[in-house]
């Protein structure tokens, strides 16, 4: 019977096949204990030199990453997290793997990126692109459970949302094109057709940002939902947030204990979440001693980090000055040089995971900010259009898919959390 490593459990007492790989070995005269991997999970398999020395001395020479057929029983292992081994009798070699270069040992992280197509492989990594799974699924699960509908927007387009500096340029056969840095507006098309929709797509900035939190290419969950205004949006935000914590506690563990992940962390990710105003958090970086940053800044990396540290959960920035800003944004009523829309900066340092903001829903105040913004207004006319013809209070944001895996993860860098990263002078492989 053909298994894999994850079927394990329900074929306690039986002699199955496994496809798998050798992730490691180690060993003594009488045993070997072969590390076996599948893609499904991690498995031990025991080799006894006294139930079958050929098979035992084939055992000893084999080399990491060596793929083949192993046959035996499974058994419980109480020592294990997995909770399952195998007493191995039969192994087929399918290819003996020579030198692979990925050791047990330490590499360097441009080492391994350069080798980011079989790093994938270790467990960690494994670990990681679980989680980002998990996201995945539960994003889904999560907007449609809750009446949204997916609205694909497209990767060429021909407008810039999040201003003109980080635009990655091509050519559309004699016209100019851009790879999208945002599906937003065009959710906010799908939302006037649909109500409450959310993109799930690829993103791209040239930021020339070489920092933990950057990737050059990143992918996007945008939801956007007519007739909401911001208190609305964050109330969708913290429950989105508290799903994914939730879901990834609850199917994730092996790799939050392969990770070390400090779960407490995670389990205490609750709505609501606090909310402090960008005027109050400068007061409060004055009063810790940043005399940096003034009124109408932008948070750099330490800021948001002391600001996060001040709250025990994730903590919404609300109305930011506008010029720091999109050009969408509304205006908000009660101080009208901030703007309606909030940053969600995760704990221990993980920073911005959501932006978001109410719209502009009036056509001469987004066509005037449009104009402001130095932006081409025959680019916009589309988007004005939803202004014209039947315009409504709407709100929306954006959850970088990648900060928030670094975060339930914790790893340190983004750059682990995409299958191949896309980095600042890195394009391999
Ligand atoms: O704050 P941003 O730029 O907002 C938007 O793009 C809005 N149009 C979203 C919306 O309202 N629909 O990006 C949103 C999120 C950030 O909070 C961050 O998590 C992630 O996208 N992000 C990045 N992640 C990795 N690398 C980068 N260079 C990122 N830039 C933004
Ligand atoms: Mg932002």
């Amino acid at each position: 019977m053909k298994i894999t490593i994850n079927q394990a459990p329900q074929y306690v007492g039986q002699e199955v096949t496994i496809g798998s790989w050798l992730l490691q070995k180690r060993g003594s005269g009488k045993l070997q204990f072969l590390q076996l991997r599948d893609g499904t999970g991690f498995m031990q398999g025991v080799v006894v030199k006294a139930n079958d020395e050929e098979l035992f001395n084939v055992a000893k020479g084999l080399n990491q990453e060596t793929s083949m057929y192993v046959t035996g029983m499974i058994k419980e292992d109480e020592r294990s997290s997995f909770g399952y081994e195998m007493e191995v009798s039969g192994i087929e070699i399918i290819q003996s793997a020579e030198g692979y270069p990925i050791t047990p040992k330490e590499h360097g992280p441009e080492f391994l990126l350069d080798n980011r197509h079989l790093w994938l492989r270790s467990r960690k990594q494994h670990a990681v692109m679980n989680i980002r799974n998990q996201i995945i699924k539960s994003t889904y699960d999560f907007y449609f459970e809750n009446g949204f509908k997916k609205i694909d927007s497209p990767i060429l387009t021909s407008s810039s949302p999040e201003g003109t500096t980080e635009l990655f340029h091509t050519k559309y056969f004699d016209e100019d094109a851009y790879l999208s840095q945002s599906g937003q507006l065009y959710a906010e098309a799908g939302a006037m057709a649909h109500g409450k929709v959310f993109t799930f797509g690829p993103t791209f900035r040239a930021e020339k940002s070489k920092t933990r939190r950057h990737l050059i290419e990143f992918w996007m969950i945008e939801p956007e939902m007519a007739f909401y205004n911001h208190e609305d949006s964050l109330v969708v935000q913290e429950q989105y947030v508290e799903y994914l914590a939730k879901n990834v506690l609850e199917h994730c563990k092996l790799d939050l204990e392969a990770l070390g992940r400090d779960t407490t962390v995670l389990e205490n990710i609750k709505a609501p979440f606090p909310r402090i105003s960008y005027t109050d958090a400068i007061e409060l970086l004055h009063e810790k001693g940043f005399d940096d940053i003034q009124w109408g800044d932008d948070f750099g990396s330490p800021h948001e980090t002391e600001i996060a540290n001040s709250f025990d959960k994730p903590v919404f920035i609300v109305n930011y000055p506008k010029e720091i800003k999109s050009f969408y944004m509304s205006t908000n009523p009660e101080d009208p040089r901030t703007v309606l829309c909030a940053d969600l900066i995760a704990p221990e340092g993980y920073g911005e995971i959501i932006g978001g903001s109410e719209r502009i829903s009036d056509y001469d105040e987004l066509k005037e900010r449009i104009i402001e913004s130095g932006l081409n207004v025959d680019a916009y006319e589309w988007y004005l259009d939803l202004r014209k013809y039947g315009s409504v209070p709407h709100s929306g944001f954006g959850l970088g898919l990648e900060r928030a895996v670094a975060w339930f993860s914790g790893v340190q860098h983004v750059r682990e959390t995409a299958p191949f990263p896309r980095l600042l002078n890195r394009l391999y492989p």
